[in-house]
């Protein structure tokens, strides 16, 4: 059994015929991926990645990891964007909700930084580090990303203080560009065992290379079953598979038809907690990806039923733009009823003896069923459980749908021109040096 996608509740809204006949288009875009003559065709090194990780690659990132595991009480991992989110949607996705607050851990500890800049998350975190056994992945493509770099700067002086040179070089590893940027000349300088992020792999489509999969291992998880499930998809989504049953060529198909029918904001849902920095992922992908020449779905997410008590009101009555992808996980981990009480004080005893997972899908289909009565075309992703492999299998999903929805666009989905804006201003407004005209100009327009 495999994930799948269901499209029959985008009916009202786009016809399955319209939907159908996109067909020779996605085929034309899935051809120019495989042949790689479109755009940005230098970084298509995702799409049949799965399938070239060697079981010695698998094994390095574990013997690395498991030195992490046995020598750290906690691991910082830092990134930003594609070089972190990926990491923190799998191991949050599959993590107890509470196992940092347990007072026995299974492994190290894994928090997140480079991700941000303030200054009361750092100062909070190189605290909380205080006195601890910890190490450090710092994974960055370009090795020159500020936020990140940053982050590495404080962290590397605090591990090097408090374990000392040589004990810091076996707890911190980098993930990196094999030959250029800062972090590749501080690794070699240092001596830190590192791994390398392929030139054709961007940072938003990493998540299977070592960016993704070592985090993941040190976290406990099994990358062998979350490569293998990505392994299926790249079979199940590519060109052998006829467009009806390939779910990347129908959810790019019909994600396009909804927006040429006005539908220009896409909201990713869930019904499990679990699943929220899967959202955070998903947005960098299509928003990164297809959000240029002035076009592109925007992407956002909710949490159900979290949101369902906030943006649950927009949802229902608000402008008529929206379209929702609902993640549906069929089978919980864990199981748990409601309890009978013989006073019945809160009335809930007509769901005695219910397992709280009926209750839950019976609030996703009731809420399916009013936002498309209010006018929200849904599509369903169906996953049978939430584990590595499932998890594998949405991200490869996702990854071909959106290298398949970019082309359909016209955009290259392999760019993100636009994010260097904001860094030359805040680089001109910092004075570094080689913005020095940025930054006369800068400073005259304040
Ligand atoms: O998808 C992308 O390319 C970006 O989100 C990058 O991953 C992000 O900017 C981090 O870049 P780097 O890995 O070079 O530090």
């Amino acid at each position: 059994k495999n994930i799948s996608l269901n499209i029959d509740k985008v009916a009202g809204f786009a016809s399955k015929e319209t939907i159908a006949a996109y067909e020779p288009q996605v085929k034309a875009c899935m051809e120019t991926l495989e042949n790689g003559t479109g755009k940005g065709n230098d970084f298509l090194g995702w799409l049949h990645l799965p399938s070239s990780i060697t079981a010695e690659h698998l094994a390095d990132l574990k013997a690395t990891a498991q030195v992490l595991r046995d020598n750290c009480e906690v691991v910082v991992v830092a990134g930003i964007g594609g070089s972190y989110l990926g990491a923190r949607a799998v191991i949050e996705a599959l993590s107890n909700s509470f196992q940092w607050l347990k007072a026995k851990q299974d492994g190290p500890v894994i928090v997140f930084a480079g991700h941000n800049i303030g200054e009361d998350y750092l100062f909070e975190l190189t605290e909380y580090l205080k006195g601890k056994k910890f190490g450090v992945i710092n994974i960055s493509k370009s090795g020159t990303t500020t936020e990140t770099a940053l982050a590495f700067r404080l962290l590397k002086k605090q591990c090097e203080d408090q374990l000392g040179k040589e004990m810091a070089k076996k707890v911190i590893v980098a993930v990196t560009d094999a030959k250029k940027g800062a972090a590749r000349v501080t690794a070699d300088k240092e001596g830190y065992q590192t791994f390398i992020i392929p030139d054709n792999v961007g940072g938003r489509f990493s998540v299977l290379t070592p960016v993704g999969l070592l985090p993941i291992a040190v976290a406990g998880f099994d990358i062998e079953k979350l490569v293998e499930g990505a392994r299926t998809m790249e079979t199940v989504c590519g060109p052998a598979t006829p467009f009806a049953e390939n779910p990347a060529a129908v959810y790019a198909a019909t994600r396009n038809e909804l927006y040429k029918n006005g539908k220009k904001i896409e909201i990713l849902v869930n019904f499990n907690p679990k699943l929220h920095y899967m959202n955070e992922w998903w947005k960098q992908l299509y928003g990164e990806s297809e959000g240029k020449d002035g076009k592109g779905i925007y992407p956002s997410a909710v949490d159900f039923s979290t949101d369902l008590h906030s943006m649950g009101q927009w949802i229902q009555e608000g402008e008529r733009t929206i379209f929702e992808t609902v993640i549906s996980i069929e089978k919980p981990e864990h199981t748990l009823q409601v309890p009978s009480d013989s006073e019945n004080l809160d009335g809930l005893n007509f769901l005695a003896g219910k397992r709280v997972d009926e209750v839950n899908k019976m609030a996703e289909l009731g809420t399916q069923l009013a936002h498309v009565d209010g006018g929200v075309p849904n599509m369903r992703l169906i996953v049978p459980e939430l584990n590595e492999y499932y998890l594998g299998e949405i991200i490869y999903f996702f990854e071909k749908a959106c290298g398949i929805s970019g082309y359909l666009l016209g955009v290259n989905p392999f760019n993100q021109p636009g994010v260097e804006a904001y860094k030359k201003n805040m680089f001109a407004l910092l004075n570094k040096p080689g913005y020095e005209e940025e930054s006369k100009a800068i400073q005259a327009r304040l």
